[in-house]
């Protein structure tokens, strides 16, 4: 059976893939942010996984408004980035993990999440920013399987939904025939809106306390309707739904338990409160 470690949660921005593309990164705006990926790179590096099951939402790339599956699995051998404006170059494809995304389909719809598989799907920055923050050096030591899910365009999945996804995704790891190491990650949030009459809003009360809560009360956030969850966060702040999953899909396998290996928050990068945070999978 295949080992379920543990989970990185972090922001993504797609200046963040301009920032490393000029080597800014030490520069006094970006710093707090980046300095927090140190010592989960190294934990990575000791843990080894072989495969990253990445949560994340799609920002139009591969769906647009005409097309918005509420969750969707990647099944590809490879998922390529692709332009998405502001001038940014594309970060390096990413290699599928195709026996687990089958496997992850075949136990979500068994278990009645109906998912939508894709076989060709490009990925934006939310699922290749991770890849490059953990692993900078590149030539990415990891194969992947994307799981999308819409935090874009209403309907929007319930929170105590998406936590129920992640635990079900978390489940079908720790029971796929294999003996690879795996993790997991989860692409979003924290608080955080672009457009609109409340562009600007954080929330950092919220977010940590939402933080707080992966570690000593998991479902904490599954009491909050998507509406309280956008007047809470701001309307692209509900992507912290994916740190719900990531979190959720560490309840499976062995172990019990999490502890923190390392935890980050910054305010602002872009109009956006930035946050990381890696669990390990304890035995209690
Ligand atoms: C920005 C874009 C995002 O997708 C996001 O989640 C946060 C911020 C931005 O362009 O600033
Ligand atoms: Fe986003």
């Amino acid at each position: 059976m295949a080992n379920l470690i543990g989970g990185v949660a972090t922001s993504h921005i797609p200046a963040i893939g301009g920032a490393i593309h000029k080597g800014i990164q030490q520069e006094p705006y970006w710093k707090p942010f980046f300095d927090g990926f140190p010592p989960i790179r190294e934990w990575l590096h000791a843990k080894k996984p072989d495969v990253l099951v990445i949560f994340y939402n799609d920002h139009g790339l591969n769906f647009f408004l005409d097309k918005m599956p509420t969750f969707a699995v990647g099944a590809a051998q490879q998922y390529v980035n692709s332009d998405e404006g502001w001038g940014i170059p594309s970060l390096e494809p990413l290699r599928g993990e195709v026996d687990l995304s089958w496997h992850l389909i075949n136990t979500l719809i068994d278990k009645e999440f109906d998912v939508v598989s894709c076989q060709e799907m490009l990925v934006d920055h939310a699922c290749s920013l991770p890849l490059k923050l953990l692993y900078p050096e590149g030539n990415y030591p990891v194969t992947v399987v994307p799981v999308c899910i819409n935090t874009v365009q209403f309907p929007l999945p319930k929170a105590s939904r998406v936590y129920a996804l992640g635990k079900a995704v978390g489940q079908a790891i720790a029971d796929w025939n294999s003996s690879k190491t795996v993790a997991v990650i989860a692409s979003g949030g924290l608080s955080h809106q672009l457009d609109g009459e409340r562009a600007g809003f954080i929330n950092k009360e919220f977010d940590l306390q939402f933080m707080d809560s992966l570690l000593t009360n998991p479902e904490w956030a599954t009491q909050f309707s998507i509406h309280e969850l956008v007047e809470k966060t701001g309307t692209q702040g509900v992507e912290l739904l994916m740190w719900l999953a990531m979190r959720a899909a560490l309840t499976a396998g062995a172990g019990a338990g999490v502890r923190k290996v390392h935890s980050n928050y910054h305010i602002p990068i872009s109009n956006t409160a930035t946050g990381l945070l890696a669990l390990e999978k304890t035995a209690y």
